[in-house]
């Protein structure tokens, strides 16, 4: 699927936070269609390459709608965006993808964490009224994005942390026909509670995963030894792994660039591989025998990789 240029229309503040962005086609033209769940490459004035959940209308042909969440101690783009984006800037963009369909069920359970939200939101919009309830999470109400949109639907809890704490999953979990289809969006220490509560269907869509600001680690940039051509790049904050190969191994094969396909899995030779991956299992991660150079990095400062 080729880039295509898209022109910021306007900036808003959506919360504490978060900005909101409205893309659309510099001419005006129709943006290709799209469903909930769906998210957007976005190419930064930077180069960074970004990967945001649609969470506007799909029926809204004339724009994207974006929330970001502004991450300091992320790898720069959501401080790219909330720096030096504004209305008028271009940017490339590819998708829509949707690896995180909404798929049929009688009844759902949402679950969101912060910025999490995004893909949520326009599921639950979709939804006839009844078939589902969402269970909001957030620092404080005030960084907690779309409420008022939310607050008119029926089936939303929002959970501020400040003055609620955590979200009660035992409790929301509990009592659930098993065949309720369960969504979660948000952290990592979410899911993984999520998932060890609940073993109906279960959709998950990772931070921290395609190329996404949720990483941790690595922040500084590292250095990466690609041993059979005897070459050290560096792999600065901002730029992925993949890209910082290509440049010594540009034919070195990879597909969906998110850490979901498997054809970018390279042997480790030596360091510690940090996974943002959805192919390797748990064990597989644990081990760092391989990994997916689309958006693995590392945890260290060197990695030395069998290409
Ligand atoms: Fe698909 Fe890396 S290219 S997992």
């Amino acid at each position: 699927m080729s880039v295509f240029q898209l022109t910021v229309r306007s900036v808003v503040r959506e919360a504490e936070g978060v900005l909101g962005l409205l893309l659309a086609d510099p001419a005006g033209a129709d943006l290709p269609p799209w469903e909930p769940g769906a998210h957007l490459e976005v190419t930064l004035p930077s180069g960074a390459v970004r990967h945001y959940s649609l969470c506007g209308d799909p029926g809204d042909r004339g724009a994207y709608r974006l929330g970001v969440l502004r991450e300091p101690a992320g790898r720069g783009g959501s401080e790219e965006v909330h720096a030096s984006v504004g209305p008028g800037t271009v940017l490339g963009v590819r998708g829509p993808f949707n690896r995180f369909p909404l798929v049929p069920a009688e009844r759902y359970l949402f679950v969101a964490g912060g910025i999490g939200i995004t893909p949520l939101l326009p599921m639950v919009r979709s939804l006839p009224p009844g078939s589902w309830s969402l269970l909001y999470g957030g620092r404080s109400l005030a960084s907690m994005a779309y409420r008022e949109e939310l607050a008119g639907l029926p089936g939303v809890t929002l959970v501020p942390q400040d003055t609620e704490g955590l979200l009660d999953l035992d409790a929301a979990l509990g009592g659930l026909p098993p065949s309720t289809a369960v969504y979660c969006c948000g952290p990592e220490g979410l899911l993984r509670a999520v998932e060890e509560r609940w073993e109906g269907p279960l959709h998950t869509e990772r931070f921290g995963a395609a190329g996404s600001d949720g990483s941790e680690g690595s922040e500084g940039g590292f250095e990466v030894e690609l041993r059979r051509s005897g070459r050290t790049v560096r792999v600065e904050p901002g730029r992925s792994l993949l890209d910082a190969v290509r440049e010594v191994v540009p034919g070195v094969a990879y597909s969906c660039e998110e850490g979901w396909c498997g054809t970018c899995e390279t042997k480790v030779l030596a360091g510690a591989p940090e996974h943002h991956d959805s192919v390797l299992g748990e064990e597989e991660k644990a081990a760092g025998a391989s990994m997916m150079i689309c958006v693995g990095r590392s945890r260290g400062p060197r990695l030395v990789l069998d290409l």
